[in-house]
């Protein structure tokens, strides 16, 4: 059949494969990046005017635009409503900024590891994958100058707040030095935010796009982890050299974001009551984080080397005696748990073997023990057969 030849790079997207594995009640799964359920906010729908079924514009509701950009200027991220653009959830920018920069070859530089759906839409359109490996405090800044050095990378894509998968939150210092070293190389920063708001240590950190003086930017965000990832409703923020390209992009994709997962969001973003729901959406995940931990403690200790994550919706795991974990995922399924393994989230998987990505906010808290217990007895198992 005669497709486009990018698609003979479309890799099919373990997670979702995952996911649909995990749909079935009795996997007790630690694979999705999902909200708890119980943690869904209660919407109402009754008060939305009929208009909002109407055609709208690219740009996105001006009422929604106006409420993010108030919220990002909070941040200390410079910006005017008129830099707002909502989009199909934060994924969409990712395909944007894929359309705007990427040809076959285009070099760009992303973090080892990084975010498993960014890798396949930027090698979909071709990109020559720079990687730059993550220290527990952000990106190892003598190899980030090396490359860029050596490079010309389109574009850095970074996930500084409570990373996926690998949990990382960069410190002040490398904050500021990686704004410092885009700027000396004229790098466009895409800087990506699911997790920013669920901090379980109350920090706050302002986005790395606040600290460039030169260099372009795209900052990007999602109701999907704080409110509900069925809205589709995410946005980005633009320089202005770069937003007029980014909408026409967005209305040669889909016209507009729906209006009515729009109308919902505006609803929360800016209230009071939103406030409320981020509080509560805090502490319970921090309980789970805690829960997941002691469970950790019990069954992994000697399987692996793990840090405590400050936010956000994963533990990283490291095998202390590496091996492929793709190897592990059908005995895991057979035993009813999955997990994600952790070599998709590297542009070149064969090589980084040993790592585990584990969701806490999702799993019943009854049967998390039991899950981690039988995800460490498979490990067990494929290791004593690979020495066997
Ligand atoms: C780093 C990162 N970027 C983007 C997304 C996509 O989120 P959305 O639901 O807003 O499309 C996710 C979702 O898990 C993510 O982890």
């Amino acid at each position: 059949m005669a497709f486009s030849e990018r698609v003979s790079r479309l890799k099919s997207s373990l997670i979702r494969e995952i996911l649909a594995a995990a749909q079935r009640p009795e996997v007790m799964s630690f694979a999705g990046g999902l909200p708890a359920e119980a943690m869904l906010p209660q919407v109402q729908w009754q008060d939305m005017p009929l208009s909002m079924g109407q055609y709208g514009m690219s740009e996105g509701e001006p009422q929604l635009r106006e409420a993010l950009a108030a919220e990002a200027r909070k941040l200390g991220v410079p910006c005017e409503a008129s830099q707002v653009l909502v989009v199909s959830g934060s994924q969409q920018t990712l395909d944007l900024v894929a359309k705007l920069y990427i040809d076959k070859g285009t070099e760009i530089m992303l973090e080892a590891p990084t975010y498993l759906a960014a890798l396949q839409i930027f090698q979909l359109f071709g990109a020559d994958c720079l990687t730059v490996p993550l220290e527990a405090d952000g990106p190892d800044l003598a190899q980030m100058r090396a490359r860029l050095e050596q490079h010309r990378p389109a574009f850095a894509y970074l996930i500084p707040t409570f990373q996926n998968p690998s949990a990382v939150r960069y410190s002040e210092t490398k904050r500021e030095a990686v704004a410092a070293l885009l700027d000396e190389f004229g790098v466009t920063l895409i800087e990506d935010e699911p997790y920013r708001e669920l901090t379980f240590d109350g920090s706050n950190a302002r986005p790395i796009v606040s600290r460039l003086k030169k260099a372009s930017w795209i900052y990007t965000g999602t109701v999907s982890k704080t409110l509900l990832p069925g809205l589709r409703v995410g946005y980005l923020i633009a320089s202005p050299d770069l937003f007029p390209h980014l909408l026409r992009l967005k209305q040669s994709a889909d016209l507009h974001t729906n209006r009515v997962g729009q109308w919902q969001a505006m609803q929360w973003i800016g209230s009071e009551r939103f406030q409320q729901h981020l509080d509560e959406l805090r502490a319970f995940y921090r309980q789970r984080r805690d829960d997941f931990q002691v469970a950790l403690d019990k069954h992994f200790a000697d399987l692996a080397y793990w840090q405590e994550p400050q936010g956000g919706l994963f533990f990283w795991l490291s095998l202390k005696r590496p091996l492929d974990t793709r190897t592990l995922l059908k005995s895991a399924l057979e035993q009813g748990v999955t997990f994600m393994p952790g070599e998709p989230f590297f542009s070149e998987p064969d090589h980084n073997h040993g790592h585990l990505r584990l969701n806490f906010s999702h799993i019943d808290p009854a049967r998390l023990d039991e899950g981690l217990k039988r995800l460490a007895s498979v490990i067990r198992q494929v290791q004593a057969a690979q020495v066997a």
